[in-house]
């Protein structure tokens, strides 16, 4: 099989990380999970106290960008592509509801959005790869092998978000959850640089009814047919 990018994009909670995990596995591919940076910088903006209610003091944080070290290691007991900030495994830390809660502030500054996308693309220079995201088959890999598009409803995927949470110690309610969920689905559909939207060229696949194995299953089949 020739070397792919595969670009996964939908709103939060889709079991993004999920199926983009385990398909870079069952490929010996990377898994990179762009959201994770987006939250990597929010927990930074945060620790530095440069988040004020709804304001994001960019003055101080813009020009931090340049020397924020953000890269994935591999964690062998758990599989998983983890991200360390500064040096710092912050894997857990940025799914705290306080990080969830501030991201889409961050993740609209287009300052942000540039840094990132750099970073993703020399991620992706060596292909087989499997990035995950809201904006990767639209402007980070507009010419990706495969593009997936994810969907389920927003309470079939808050109930994921806080069962993932429960397991965590990480104090959430479901009703906050939800509200946390479908506010996001907002900011990332309407903002102005790079909204959440499906490529034209994507495949749609809606796993609201699929466990993670039946939703792996469904797109390795869509990759035996263009491979
Ligand atoms: O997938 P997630 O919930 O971890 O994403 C966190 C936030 O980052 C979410 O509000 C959308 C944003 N994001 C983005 O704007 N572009 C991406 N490629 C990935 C995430």
């Amino acid at each position: 099989m020739r070397d792919l990018i595969i670009a996964i994009d939908g709103f939060s909670s889709t079991g993004k990380s999920t199926l983009a995990k385990l398909l870079a596995k069952e490929l010996g591919y990377i898994h990179i999970d762009s959201g994770a940076m987006y939250r990597a910088i929010s927990l930074y903006a945060l620790e530095n106290g440069m988040i004020d209610g709804n304001q994001v003091n960019e003055f101080e944080l813009l020009p931090q960008l340049e020397f924020m070290d953000i890269h994935f290691e591999l964690n062998p007991d758990t599989g998983k592509n983890e991200i360390f900030l500064n040096g710092e495994n912050v894997e857990e830390k940025i799914r705290a509801m306080e990080v969830s809660s501030k991201v889409s502030l961050i993740a609209k500054i287009p300052e942000v959005r540039s840094f990132a996308v750099n970073l993703q693309r020399k991620m992706g220079e060596k292909k087989r790869i499997v990035m995950d995201g809201r904006d990767i088959g639209t402007t980070v890999f507009p010419n990706a092998d495969l593009k997936i598009f994810l969907n389920a409803s927003a309470e079939e995927r808050a109930k994921r978000r806080y069962e993932e949470l429960l397991k965590t110690d990480t104090p959430a309610t479901f009703e906050a959850v939800f509200q946390n969920i479908s506010e996001r689905d907002h900011i990332d559909s309407t903002r102005e640089i790079s909204p959440l939207k499906q490529a034209e060229d994507a495949v749609l696949v809606d796993n609201g009814k699929l466990t993670p194995q039946e939703t792996l299953a469904e797109v390795l089949a869509i990759i035996k047919g263009i491979s």
